[in-house]
């Protein structure tokens, strides 16, 4: 069975870097976008005739498509890591990665894996900045995306410092937060940075973790830090001493539970946490707080989903039921007051708000989805939809036809003449034609089909996260 016709056509091509005005756009974009839509994707996995893995395993490529008086403009370039530079020069894979080991593999200090910087992107404080798992992130130049180098905020931290790829930036402050766990074997420990715009690090509190989790994302609101800490656990002196990838070195424990966790963001007292049921999240929606209470916005998944992103091109054979899960925390008690889970389990995944609301109370978010989940054989995301907390559930939704697929976190664009309405943007991958599209959509009417369509004339790959700067 096969649920996704042509899938590999979408990861297995050389992208090839390219900047260039966009023609034959249909529909209308709105004159009040002005601005760059900018996306990170894992962009090649053969070198050689080698095959990577893992969908994490491939290298970074930034897509920014930018839209101003004098029309749209799409560029593509990869990040120059130094992966990238040094497998360049070689011609073939050198590096251990996510979930690729070999004989002869290297890593980074022998302890770490040398990153394909692919996740994430987002403009803060005047720079472009790349994130992969647990590294520094990179800076690129907003116009060409010509990388500028490693950008370590001033000094303030350094290539040994733990550091995730979902960093967060708090509309109230511009302020940057970050995590990153060490994974020592006795004493693992959750680290949360945050930085003012200048690059200063304001604090960075230190939250000891009973066990190795594996952490992706996290949320924030202005007194809290919050981490879903599912009983995925990473098994770091297997990882360093048998030679393993991190995907064979993680451990799916969940008879040692999960939690909830609840840091102070800015004073200096310990955490708390509250159990769950032991499940997995990979994305948090949002968090925001009151006096009493405290609501975390959440993917929720039965299991892992990591193993779904392997072997290439085949993915997503068996992946775990998943939904919008609302957990509303009394602070007080420090205990769980309600759940509510929306009735949506088409293995939704990539969820974004109005950043605008980050950290404050927010209904609406969009995602992306796949219809064929529970049918047997690989599948990818066809539908980007929209969920309510108003309704509890899904209330919109627009799906690609059949054999088309969508990419990266569908970005929401507030419009600044309309209240809560806006445009969202997803990547559209046509692959009987090996071309690709960017799709804009009205926020509150995904059902009504794209508001314009942008040709690209040629594939991308399918993006993660996806970030919009106004000019
Ligand atoms: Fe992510």
């Amino acid at each position: 069975m096969d649920a996704a016709p042509l899938l590999e056509r979408l990861f297995l091509f050389d992208a090839v870097e390219d900047s260039r005005p966009v023609t034959g756009i249909t529909g209308n974009i709105p004159k009040w976008l002005r601005g760059s839509y900018y996306v990170n994707g894992p962009s090649r996995f053969e070198r050689a005739g080698q095959r990577m893995k893992h969908w994490l395993d491939g290298d970074g490529m930034v897509c920014t498509m930018r839209f101003s008086d004098e029309g749209a403009r799409f560029t593509t370039r990869f990040v120059q890591t130094q992966k990238l530079r040094d497998e360049e020069a070689a011609g073939r894979f050198l590096y251990r990665e996510f979930g690729t080991s070999f004989a002869g593999d290297q890593l980074r200090r022998r302890v770490m894996l040398e990153p394909p910087v692919n996740v994430s992107v987002y403009s803060w404080a005047g720079k472009l900045l790349a994130f992969g798992e647990q590294c520094l992130p990179i800076e690129l130049d907003p116009y060409t995306l010509e990388t500028r180098g490693v950008y370590d905020f001033n000094g303030n931290v350094n290539e040994a410092s733990p550091f995730a790829a979902h960093a967060k930036v708090d509309p109230a402050t511009d302020n940057l937060l970050n995590f990153g766990i060490s994974f020592s074997a006795t004493e693992p420990m959750l680290n949360v940075y945050e930085f003012a715009p200048s690059g200063e690090l304001l604090r960075r509190r230190r939250h000891p973790l009973q066990f190795q989790h594996a952490v992706h994302d996290f949320g924030f609101t202005d007194k809290s830090t919050v981490f879903y800490l599912s009983p995925l656990h990473m098994d770091f002196g297997r990882f360093v001493t048998e030679n393993t990838s991190v995907m064979e070195s993680l451990v799916w424990a969940p008879e040692k539970g999960a939690r909830i966790l609840v840091a102070p963001r800015v004073a200096k007292g310990p955490a708390f946490s509250v159990e769950v049921e032991p499940r997995y999240s990979l994305h948090m929606i949002n968090c925001f707080e009151d006096e009493t209470t405290l609501t975390v916005d959440v993917l929720e998944m039965d299991r892992a989903i990591y193993g779904e992103y392997q072997t290439i091109p085949d993915l997503f054979t068996d992946p775990p039921a998943c939904r919008p899960v609302r957990y509303v925390i009394d602070l007080e008690s420090k205990s769980i007051r309600n759940r509510i889970a929306m009735s949506f389990e088409l293995c939704p995944d990539f969820p974004a708000i109005d950043p605008q609301h980050a950290g404050n109370s927010c209904d609406d978010f969009w995602m992306l989805a796949m219809g064929a989940f529970g049918q047997p054989g690989r599948k990818f995301f066809d539908r980007v939809v929209h969920g309510s907390w108003k309704s509890a559930s899904v209330c919109d939704q627009w799906i690609a036809p059949a054999g088309q697929y969508l990419g990266g976190e569908p970005v929401f664009i507030p419009d600044p003449g309309k209240g809560e309405e806006g445009v969202v943007i997803v990547q559209h991958h046509i692959p009987a034609e090996d071309r690709a599209e960017i799709l804009l959509f009205q926020s509150h009417n995904l059902a009504a089909g794209p508001l314009a369509t942008l040709p690209l004339g040629y594939l991308i790959h399918p993006g993660f996260h996806s970030s919009f700067h106004f000019d």
